[in-house]
C-alpha cells in the first residue's frame, strides 16, 4: 500500500489523497470573467475523477492584472455567485477546490492591444531582458499597495464563495516572479534590492489575505524557485525565499519555475517528459524545499506514472504530487490509478493544449479530440 491514496491535512483542510490538480487556465470562462457552463463541466469531471485537491486556473484579483479575456475573476463582489457555483460543483462530487489568485504584472503587455486600457505594470521598466521585448511601466508604491489590497479582498471573496483554500500564483514570469527576480526587479526602494525587499510583495499579500480570511483558512503559494536563465533568480535565493514564506505563515508550497528561459525546456511546462530522466523535472527542487520547511510541499512538473508519484512521497521529497496536462486528456486519471490500472498517463506532454490557448481557443487535448471524432 503506497502513500498516494492516503489522506493529507493542510491547515485543517482534509484531502482524500495526495494528488493535486495543478492550476490550469482553460480559457473557457465568459468574456467578463464569469463562470461558464463549460467550466462547470470541466470541474465536475475533475472532481468526479478523484483528484484530492483541484486548483483553479489563474483568477484575477483586479482588472489591471488580467492577461487573457476569459480569465475568471474575484475582483468584484458580483463575481461571487458564479465562482460559488464552481465551488459547489466540485463539492457536489466530494472534491476540494482552491482558487488561484493571480496578477500578470508586465506580462499583461502581451494583451495590450486587446486590453485597450492603461499600460501593463511591473516592478521596473524592462532592462537588458532576453525574453521580454515589450514595454511596461514601473509600479508606484501606491499602485503596489492597491494590488496588495486587491489580493486580500479577492481572498475574502473566495472564502465567501465557498472555496476550501486560496493559492497565490508566485511563479512563471508573472507579477510575484517579476518582483522576486533581480533580472526584472531593479527598484531602489523598499520593494527592490535585498531578497527581503524582493520578497516583500509575497509577505504583504499574505498579511492582507490573513486580515480577510482569518488565521484558520489555508493560504497556499506556488513559488517559482529559480529562473530559467543565467542572471536571474538563483536556486540558492529561491530556497531561502521558500523558507521565509513558510516561516511567515503560508500553509503549503508548490514548487515550480520562476521567469521562463529558452523555449519550453526552460519553462514550467517542459516537453520530452517521457524520455528517460525527463519525468518529474522539478523533483530535486521540491525535495530541497521539503528538507527546509515544516509545511506541506507539492511537487509539480512532468509526473506521469503512479510509481514516480509514490517514489517522491515515499522518499519524503514532497507531501503532494501535482499534475496539470495529464488531467486535460484524462480527468479520471486519479480514479484509474486508484483502481489498479496503473499504466502511465496518456498525456505525451506535446503542449498542443497550451498552443490551443495561445491561439485563442479553449483548452483541450488535441489527441483526445481526434480520438473522440474517430
Ligand atoms: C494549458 C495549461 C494551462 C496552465 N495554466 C496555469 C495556471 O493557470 N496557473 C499556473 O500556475 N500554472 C498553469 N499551468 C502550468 C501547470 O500548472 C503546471 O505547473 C505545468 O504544466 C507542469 O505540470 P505538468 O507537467 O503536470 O503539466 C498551465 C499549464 C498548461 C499546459
Amino acid at each position: 500500500m503506497g502513500l498516494l491514496f492516503t489522506p493529507l491535512n493542510i491547515k485543517g483542510l482534509s484531502l482524500a489523497n495526495r494528488l493535486m490538480r495543478s492550476a490550469t487556465y482553460e480559457q473557457a470562462g465568459l468574456k467578463d470573467g464569469g463562470v461558464s457552463a463549460k467550466e462547470l463541466g470541466i470541474y465536475r469531471d475533475l472532481a468526479a475523477g478523484g483528484v484530492g485537491l483541484i486548483v483553479t486556473g489563474v483568477t484575477i484579483v483586479c482588472e489591471q492584472g488580467r492577461m487573457a479575456p476569459k480569465q475568471n475573476s474575484l475582483s468584484r463582489q458580483s463575481d461571487i455567485p458564479g465562482m460559488a457555483n464552481l465551488a459547489r460543483e466540485v463539492h457536489g462530487q466530494g472534491g476540494k477546490v482552491a482558487v488561484q489568485l493571480f496578477h500578470a504584472g508586465r506580462e499583461a503587455a502581451r494583451m495590450h492591444s486587446w486590453r485597450g486600457g492603461g499600460p501593463a505594470l511591473g516592478p521596473s521598466r524592462p532592462q537588458d531582458d532576453p525574453y521580454f521585448t515589450l514595454d511596461n511601466q514601473a509600479m508606484s508604491p501606491e499602485e503596489i499597495a492597491r494590488v496588495v489590497a486587491s489580493f486580500g479582498e479577492a481572498a475574502g471573496r473566495a472564502r465567501e464563495a465557498g472555496f476550501d483554500a486560496v493559492q497565490v500564483h508566485a511563479a512563471h514570469a508573472y507579477l510575484f516572479s517579476q518582483f522576486l527576480s533581480p533580472q526584472t526587479n531593479r527598484r531602489q526602494d523598499e520593494w527592490g534590492g535585498s531578497l527581503a525587499n524582493r520578497l516583500r510583495l509575497h509577505l504583504e499579500v499574505l498579511a492582507a489575505i490573513r486580515a480577510q480570511v482569518g488565521p484558520d483558512y489555508p493560504v497556499m503559494v506556488k513559488l517559482g524557485l529559480a529562473d530559467g536563465f543565467e542572471g536571474g533568480l538563483t536556486l540558492e535565493e529561491g530556497l531561502r525565499a521558500a523558507e521565509l514564506l513558510a516561516q511567515a505563515g503560508y500553509d503549503c508550497l508548490e514548487i515550480s519555475q520562476g521567469l521562463r528561459g529558452e523555449n519550453y525546456e526552460q519553462s514550467e511546462y517542459r516537453t520530452k517528459v517521457n524520455r528517460p530522466g525527463g519525468e518529474a523535472y522539478f523533483r530535486s527542487w521540491a525535495a530541497e524545499v521539503k528538507r527546509r520547511v515544516n509545511i506541506p510541499v507539492a511537487a509539480v512538473g512532468g509526473v506521469r506514472t503512479p510509481e514516480m508519484a509514490e517514489d517522491i512521497l515515499a522518499r519524503g521529497e514532497a507531501d503532494l504530487v501535482a499534475i496539470s496536462r495529464p488531467l486535460i486528456s484524462e480527468p479520471g486519471l486519479p480514479a484509474r490509478w486508484h483502481n489498479g490500472q496503473t499504466e502511465r498517463a496518456r498525456c505525451v506532454s506535446c503542449n498542443k493544449c497550451l498552443e490551443e490557448i495561445m491561439q485563442g481557443r479553449s483548452m483541450s487535448c488535441v489527441f483526445e479530440r481526434k480520438r473522440a471524432e474517430q
